[in-house]
């Protein structure tokens, strides 16, 4: 078994966390022994001065828990896919002052305060919960993943607007919402709601089936934001994170 069978490198993680960054493979894991995996672990240690490696395992793969956690991974969340029917009607609603638009890319102003909001909103995401992270690490990542969102052809970014001030945003490409936030002093006020409603007439009249969001149990707002959509949950997948080094700054060094 190659240690390329086992783990497989993340292009976007690479880049993200600065080391090189693999996902291990359930199924070339199953098919293997704890003994050959931990020497294809030293095998990467001996490949790269530094690392990071994370696992996904679902409810098919609970027995292989132990394996993993054996190799040194450590469990950082539980995340699900969100999902449901768009609904046939809505109107989108929200505060006095409040405006929803779909934001042009060329327009620099409001891309760069949609990457200001992803750099300060994320803050239950499996990168910002693990010790092994620092968090500007973590917040780096979520203007990174902006700025692969915005070379995806299909991906729509919608600003949500107090008295013309964007204070949040929502990342759709086609019925999938892959990334969403607000600034801080404006979460939890029912903004996230009323961003959805606009979202969600537009997929009506694009006559899209299905809402679906991957979410982070550890992330409630989000579970409950989704869930009060109508959505139910599916797919729980437990995530593991192993870093070889866990970078300077960390609660861990
Ligand atoms: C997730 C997020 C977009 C939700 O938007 P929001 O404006 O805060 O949510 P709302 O105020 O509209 O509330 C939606 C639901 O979540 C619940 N909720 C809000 N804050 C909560 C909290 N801190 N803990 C638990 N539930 C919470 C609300 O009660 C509401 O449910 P209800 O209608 O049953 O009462 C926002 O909190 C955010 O920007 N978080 C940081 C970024 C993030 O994690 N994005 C999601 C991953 S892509």
């Amino acid at each position: 078994m190659t240690s390329e069978a086992l783990f497989r490198e993340v292009p976007w993680e690479t880049r993200n966390l600065g080391i090189p960054s693999f996902e291990l493979q359930v199924e070339a894991l199953r098919a293997t022994t704890s003994a050959a995996l931990s020497a294809q672990m030293d095998l990467l240690c001996r490949q790269h001065e530094r690392f990071f490696a994370q696992a996904r395992l679902n409810q098919e793969s609970t027995d292989l828990i132990p394996r993993v956690q054996r190799a040194g991974f450590v469990f950082v969340e539980v995340i699900v896919t969100t999902a449901m029917p768009v609904p046939k009607a809505g109107t989108p609603f929200g505060p006095e002052g409040w405006t929803v638009d779909v934001v042009d890319r060329a327009d620099a102003v409001a891309m760069a305060e949609i990457r200001r909001i992803a750099r300060e909103s994320f803050v239950d995401d499996r990168f910002h919960r693990d010790p092994c992270c620092t968090h500007d690490l973590a917040d780096k990542r979520f203007v990174l993943w902006i700025g692969d969102l915005e070379k995806n052809e299909k991906a729509v970014f919608y600003a949500g607007r107090l008295n013309g001030q964007i204070v949040g945003f929502v990342i759709r490409a086609a019925g999938h919402v892959p990334l969403m936030g607000f600034e801080r002093a404006c979460v939890g006020k029912g903004l996230g709601k009323a961003i959805m409603s606009s979202v969600l007439a537009d997929m009506q009249r694009e006559d899209l089936p299905m809402l679906t969001a991957e979410v982070s149990l550890n992330n409630l707002p989000s579970l409950n934001l989704f869930l009060s959509l109508g959505c139910r949950i599916r797919n729980p997948r437990a995530t593991f994170h192993y870093w070889s080094d866990p970078p300077a700054g960390t609660s861990l060094v």
